[in-house]
């Protein structure tokens, strides 16, 4: 941590890319451990546009599931998630929060604006006219879209595979400003996301990664610290604001 916070000065720019490990303490599943979620349903089934066009129904269940279970009061932000809003507030320089995860949990952890690369459980999309609505309760084939009134065109608005992610042009510019790259929780398996690290590191950033374990991107870090993201990151954001 020294290395770090000896290179590093209070004006300088994060970014911060976060995903499901980041909830996993908070109740969440992960998809790639262990009995995670691509371990309990098929990935083409449920997040692709292919998936999607074959059985509706199927992926609005899949999605109406993870949205209500938004709405279990014993899953919370943890400290995690508060930590590094913390730091967004605190820290001078510019922070930006990439997240690659669906859940709600930064903006209830205290996160100003994350932004959701992969699109929200809490949000759904009009394939009709393109609207993007919040969205608290169960969509369905049968519901009707609140902007161009017309049936059947709502979907989850989350980027499946094969689908652009959201606001990469923006994500990519601040990849090539920033002196700071820190990946939390995130296995370094899907790209774009998965590539962040080498832009970052070839832009002149230091680059760190707080995982539970090495992820597949790991040698692409400066360097790594390991352990649960509710130890691990508060910590981490104890050290950083040191400099402030
Ligand atoms: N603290 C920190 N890291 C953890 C914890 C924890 N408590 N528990 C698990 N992890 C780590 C795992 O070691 C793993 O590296 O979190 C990572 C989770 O990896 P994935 O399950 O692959 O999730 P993620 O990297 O977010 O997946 C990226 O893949 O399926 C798509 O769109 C989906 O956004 C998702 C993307």
């Amino acid at each position: 941590m020294s290395t770090l916070t000896n290179r590093l000065r209070p004006t300088d720019r994060i970014v911060i890319l976060t995903g499901a490990g980041i909830s996993k303490e908070s109740g969440l599943d992960t998809f790639r451990c262990a009995g995670g979620i691509w371990s309990q349903v098929d990935l083409e089934d449920v997040a692709t546009p292919e998936g999607f066009a074959r059985d509706p129904d199927l992926v609005h269940r899949f999605y109406n599931d993870r949205r209500r279970g938004l709405l279990d009061p014993a899953i919370q932000p943890n400290a995690a998630h508060r930590a590094l809003a913390e730091l967004e507030r605190r820290w001078p320089g510019e922070v930006l929060l990439v997240t690659q995860n669906i859940d709600d949990l930064h903006e209830r952890g205290g996160s100003a604006a994350p932004l959701h690369m992969h699109g929200e459980l809490r949000k759904a999309f009009c394939m009709h006219c393109r609207a993007v609505t919040d969205c608290h309760g169960d969509l369905s084939v049968h519901d009707l879209c609140l902007t161009c009134g017309r049936k059947g065109g709502l979907r989850p608005d989350v980027v499946w595979f094969g689908e652009m992610p959201y606001q990469m042009e923006r994500i990519q510019r601040a990849l090539e400003e920033c002196d700071l790259f820190v990946s939390v929780g995130t296995s370094g398996h899907v790209y774009p996301a998965a590539g962040f690290v080498a832009e970052a590191r070839s832009a002149g950033a230091y680059t760190v990664e707080l995982n539970l374990e090495p992820s597949e991107g790991a040698s692409y870090f400066h360097s790594s610290i390991h352990g649960p993201a509710t130890q691990v990151v508060p910590a981490f954001v104890r050290d950083m604001l040191t400099l402030v």
